[in-house]
């Protein structure tokens, strides 16, 4: 096992000593000297998902090296290889970061104490009865706490309810490393603000909040995100960054909500929704358009406001708005299906045994990520009335059986023909903005309005 350097035990010792004030943004210091390591990895990365392993990838092209474990042994292989199996992300960034020896993945824990820090990338998803399963983030915390060593830094990235860092992750870590947090080793939450499918989005560009157990934790985790962001924005605790990450998607569900409440109200008037959005988003103050569609999917805003809602409770507090706007999201798929079963009665046909083609399993425009997607639901609700459901989905060939969706797992992405009573358009990728929908003659049901050549049979929902 590598020493741990001179410069970080300072670093450490510094704890205690560090200002309380916090500086204005972005205005921490960075280190004055540039000292020597001997630890084999600048950063480990844990959970070699979505987040984690563009992280990897965006310190590997900063010239700094990375460690990436993660506990699917298919993903670390793939990895080794110089694959990639995140579509977005080129597997030649995979082989090159691989190739340079800057980045090297692994399933085994013991690897992180060679690492000068550890950024936690898990899974946060809801369990059955809908609060948050923490399991991924303690599983991670046990396995790592034996390996720990003085002077680490330790970064939660996983998004969760104020408090985690501190009330879960941080007595874990302490128990099994026999190490105390804030004065052998460093303890910082900082969320991650991915933008799938956007090719504008940079992760550089993208600026990086950071809470920490002390100044002196946070000083050292804004240090090391100064490494691929521009911008460092350092908060008081590590319960605000916790904050501020759900209060992002919070503002998301609960103004989707409005914007799927006013479609329905819209549509009873015959007013256009989206006309409205398009023409309100020219006011240059006071407005920012946000779009309806077929319910919320993706593995934050679905689900991030129900740990704010479930961590409420424990100061007598409930989360009224946010409920209400998961209650008006979670109807759409119903909405939708109503809306089906419109254009097959127009067409004088029955919802059972009608054949249904949905566009688009996944739950964004341009991705493969098709988790908590609405499609899903949609599907499900048909084929309990009785209709034959196939989908379409250049980013999704097949579905795979990953956390949900066994009872689906193995179905193939079916080509856009004229062999349907009715396709639903679910997801606005670009295959679909051209496609000549009107030829097929198929009647259509969109929810993103946002097909262009539409068949005379030409729905909203
Ligand atoms: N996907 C996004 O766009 C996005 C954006 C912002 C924040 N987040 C948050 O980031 C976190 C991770 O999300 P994601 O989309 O990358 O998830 P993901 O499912 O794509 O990746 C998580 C990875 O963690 C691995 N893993 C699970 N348990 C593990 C363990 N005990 N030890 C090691 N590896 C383990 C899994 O095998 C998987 O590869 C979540 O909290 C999510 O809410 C996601």
């Amino acid at each position: 096992m590598a020493q741990f350097t001179s410069s970080t035990t300072s670093e450490s010792t510094a704890i205690q000593a560090a200002p309380a004030s916090l500086p204005p943004t972005g205005a921490i210091p960075s280190p004055t000297r540039p000292q020597p390591r001997t630890t084999r990895y600048d950063t480990a990365v844990v959970g070699l998902g979505y987040v984690g392993l563009p992280l990897c990838l965006a310190f590997a092209r900063a010239g700094a090296s990375a460690l990436g474990i993660d506990t699917d042994r298919t993903k670390v292989s793939a990895l080794a290889a110089g694959r990639s199996y995140i579509k977005h992300i080129a597997a030649s960034d995979v082989a090159a970061a691989t190739a340079g020896r800057r980045f090297h993945a692994t399933t085994e824990f013991r690897e992180a104490s060679e690492a000068d820090s550890v950024l936690i990338c898990v899974p946060t998803p809801l369990t059955a009865n809908r609060t948050p399963d923490l399991s991924y983030v303690a599983n991670t915390a046990r396995s790592l706490a034996p390996h720990l060593r003085r002077g680490q830094l330790v970064v939660l990235e996983s998004t969760t309810y104020p408090g985690t860092t501190e009330e879960v992750v941080k007595p874990i870590l302490e128990q099994g490393s026999g190490l105390v947090a804030g004065r052998d080793f460093h303890l910082a939450f900082s969320p991650e603000r991915e933008d799938p499918g956007n090719p504008r989005s940079r992760l550089s560009e993208v600026p990086k909040v950071v809470g920490g157990l002390t100044p002196a934790c946070r000083d050292r985790a804004a240090d090391l995100y100064r490494r691929i962001v521009k911008d460092v924005v350092p908060v008081s605790s590590c319960g605000v960054a916790e904050a501020t990450k759900l209060t992002e998607n919070i503002f998301r569900a609960v103004n989707i909500a409005l914007v799927n409440e006013l479609k329905m109200i819209y549509s009873q008037m015959g007013i256009d929704v989206w006309e409205v959005i398009n023409a309100a988003a020219t006011k240059p103050f006071g407005y920012m358009p946000f779009y309806p569609g077929p319910g919320l999917g993706g593995h934050c805003i679905p689900i991030d406001p129900f740990y704010l809602t479930w961590k409420a409770l424990e100061y007598g507090q409930r989360t009224r708005l946010i409920e209400l706007a998961g209650e008006i999201n979670t109807a759409m798929p119903e909405y939708v299906v109503a809306r089906v079963i419109d254009a097959l009665n127009d067409a004088g046909k029955p919802v059972r045994g009608s054949r249904v083609l949905l566009l688009g399993l996944a739950y964004k425009a341009n991705v493969d990520d098709d988790r908590e997607s609405p499609s899903y639901e949609i599907m499900k609700l048909l084929e309990k009335r009785g209709a034959v459901v196939a989908y379409n989905d250049p980013h999704v060939p097949v579905i795979l059986a990953g956390r949900s969706h066994h009872d689906v797992a193995g179905r193939m992405s079916l080509p856009i023909t004229g062999d349907h009573d009715v396709m639903v358009l679910c997801t606005a990728h670009e295959e679909y903005r051209g496609f000549d929908f009107a030829k097929l003659g198929v009647p259509l049901v969109d929810c993103r309005n946002f097909a262009t050549l539409r068949p005379a049979a030409y729905h909203r929902a």
